[in-house]
């Protein structure tokens, strides 16, 4: 079926670890060869044997604006002929921050890096030194990247493992791992521990599947971490611009100390960030004593691609539009099946058990609809994906329930 993509996976196996660069990718769990890509438009990417498939991945939630959208590609082309990369400040970077700022309610500076990982990573590093404190407090199931401290109890491809080998326990003895939505337990927890440097999570969980704070659980994080002098950190990688213009905190109208963004916020190219008051932002380096760097920080085709993303998710009705096209897919399906927890474009179809998944997922893939290979990922819909194409797939989805199970 696919003989050009299996050839590559091939020999990609010989020159790299399980043929990837990013676990999940190698569809381990779905129990078949990874899709090789070869090119993308719209709601669509294609395989290198020419199989399209319409796309509820989107570059794990980057993509809020479907693949190549034309205006993110003129402007990258502008940039790329004008330089890709000097290792020294530009206005693009400017631009960006400057956009950032206006619409993330809790952020007065912001700080570029390559990669949600060290986003939180630096987050960490920064709350411990602001505070003077060293432990943290993260959730089960949560996902914040791969920097050693986080990779404790975490979600996403590393939901089945309690850390990783090669993280030291002098490293993660530092990590206190909670329920999440636990208000009682993290109540008392956060009265009891005066080591506390900050409180990390994501406020609408999506590595878990999609799983959303319940506002009480919030209000009670941003009370305690207040009383225990410990700061707040929002990761808002994968919501940040997603459930609206100023993210998860937005929806809420609960506003963390620190917050930590990526994916959306570069368009489709290597960025991320994080930022707050400058209080604690100006603790940085070269202002302050808490160093963070990085060669392709704020790398100015990624800050284009980001400011031009940013500059059309801010149009009128743009949310409301996503989340009807995502009702479109999500609100026939029945519920004596499956369990949909949506928010916004965000949403995952939860079954009673794994393999229920992996048979949805290949079933789906068969019809040229690719959702992502793993069971406890969020699914995402961008702003061009068609009502022609959302038709097909809640109608595909619809036979799958009726003739599979
Ligand atoms: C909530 C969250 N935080 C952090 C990360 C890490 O980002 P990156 O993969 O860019 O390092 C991810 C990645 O999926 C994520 O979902």
């Amino acid at each position: 079926m696919r003989p050009q993509s299996y050839a590559i996976y091939d020999s990609a196996c010989k020159v790299a670890p399980g043929g990837v660069h990013s676990p999940v990718r190698a569809f381990y769990k779905m129990g078949i060869a990874p899709l090789i890509a070869s090119h993308a438009a719209g709601d669509m990417f294609y395989d290198a044997d020419g199989h399209g498939y319409i796309d509820y991945c989107c570059s794990w939630g980057a993509l809020i604006l479907g693949h190549a959208h034309p205006k993110v590609v003129e402007a990258v082309c502008d940039q790329v002929h004008k330089g890709s990369s000097f290792g020294l400040s530009t206005e693009a970077e400017l631009a960006l921050a400057d956009r950032i700022v206006e619409l993330v309610p809790s952020i007065e500076k912001v700080r570029f890096v390559s990669s949600g990982t060290e986003a939180t990573m630096s987050a960490l590093r920064l709350a411990r030194a602001y505070t003077g404190k060293t432990a943290i407090v993260k959730f089960s199931g949560h996902y914040h990247g791969h920097s050693d401290a986080l990779l404790v109890q975490a979600g996403s491809g590393a939901r089945h493992f309690a850390s990783s080998k090669g993280v030291l326990e002098d490293v993660i003895k530092h990590t206190y791992v909670l329920p999440f939505n636990d208000i009682r337990a993290c109540r008392q927890f956060l009265q009891e521990h005066s080591d506390v440097a900050a409180v990390i999570l994501e406020p609408v969980a999506c590595n878990m599947g999609v799983v959303p704070s319940s506002f009480e659980f919030l209000q009670m994080l941003r009370e305690e971490t207040l009383k225990a002098k410990a700061l707040l950190i929002f990761d808002e990688v994968i919501t940040g611009f997603r459930l609206g213009v100023a993210g998860a905190q937005g929806l809420y109208g609960i506003l963390p100390d620190l917050t930590c963004l990526g994916k959306i916020m570069g368009g489709g190219f290597p960025a991320a960030a994080f930022g707050g008051p400058s209080e604690i932002m100006d603790r940085l380096a070269p202002l302050g004593d808490v160093y963070q760097a990085g060669t392709l920080s704020g790398n100015p085709v990624a800050m284009i691609a980001g400011s031009c993303t940013l500059d059309l998710i801010k149009a009128p009705g743009f949310y409301e539009e996503l989340s009807q096209k995502t009702d479109l897919v999500v609100h026939s399906l029945p519920q004596e099946h499956v369990r949909i927890e949506k928010r916004g474009s965000l949403f995952t179809p939860f079954f009673s058990n794994e393999d229920i998944y992996k048979r949805f997922f290949l079933y789906l893939l068969e019809k040229g609809i690719y959702i992502p290979p793993c069971a406890h990922e969020a699914c995402c819909i961008s702003s061009v994906h068609t009502q022609e194409h959302l038709e097909y797939t809640r109608d595909t989805m619809l036979s799958f329930f009726r003739d599979c199970l």
